[in-house]
């Protein structure tokens, strides 16, 4: 059966990974999560104090930086990895999220995002979710998913994901933080967040995930 590209972007918290993952699961795809990447990237820039307006710091700093998936068969997934470290669980922390808006807008960061992501989907085979995948990274990937949900379900959702990693964040904060990241992925110069025109809207607000995954996999399947 002939591989293909499957670009997820949308909104933050709407349940584009659990719907990538699932999505990758059935077909015997590989799973990429770019946002992840973002992420790893951040905590970098803040462990190493890297200046975000300083674009010769911002390339030495992306020179030292080796961001890696690896998978963990304790847990059957994909899991990040900053420099052959394990930083999972860091980067899903709360001061990472407040932060890789920032750094995702900076056009360095993006070129070399952008650049590793497409090597590794240059095979086809994958199930890729962002913000710019069916725009910028897989302009001509097969089926592309713009998904979006009501910002305060979102917020519901992302908090008790959280409370899943025993981290305690209050609701109006998290959905403040979902907004802004909205508003500044959204309206930045490089790659913003948008639909792209070929792209099937996809609102999860009132879905469970089956019927997400269900919604994907048909479209998938008038392509291969
Ligand atoms: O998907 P997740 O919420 O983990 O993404 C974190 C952040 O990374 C986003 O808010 C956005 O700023 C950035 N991002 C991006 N382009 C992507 C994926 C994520 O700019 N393709």
């Amino acid at each position: 059966m002939k591989k293909i590209v499957i670009a997820i972007d949308g909104y933050s918290s709407c349940g584009k990974s659990t719907t990538a993952k699932r999505v990758a699961a059935e077909l015997g795809y590989a799973y990429i999560d770019t946002g992840a990447m973002y992420r790893a990237v951040t905590l970098y820039f803040l462990q190493n104090h890297v200046s975000f307006t300083n674009p010769k710091e911002i390339s030495k700093a992306l020179d030292s930086i080796d961001v890696a998936f690896n998978y963990n068969p304790k847990v059957k997934r994909n899991e990040v990895y900053l420099n052959g470290l394990n930083v999972e669980d860091e980067i899903r922390k709360m001061y990472i999220s407040n932060q890789v808006s920032e750094v995702s807008v900076l056009v360095e960061v993006r070129r070399a995002m952008v650049a590793q992501q497409q090597k590794m989907g240059r095979k086809r085979g994958v199930v890729m979710d962002g913000r710019d995948i069916g725009t910028a990274v897989f302009p001509d990937a097969e089926v592309k998913i713009f998904m979006t949900a009501d910002v305060d379900t979102r917020a519901k959702r992302r908090q008790q994901e959280l409370l899943e990693k025993k981290q305690l964040v209050n609701l109006n904060e998290i959905k403040e933080n979902l907004e802004k990241r909205d508003l500044i992925d959204s309206t930045r110069a490089e790659s913003p967040l948008r639909r792209a025109e070929d792209a099937y809207l996809l609102d999860t607000s009132y879905m469970i995930i089956d019927e997400q995954v269900e919604f994907v996999l048909d479209k998938v399947a008038s392509k291969v």
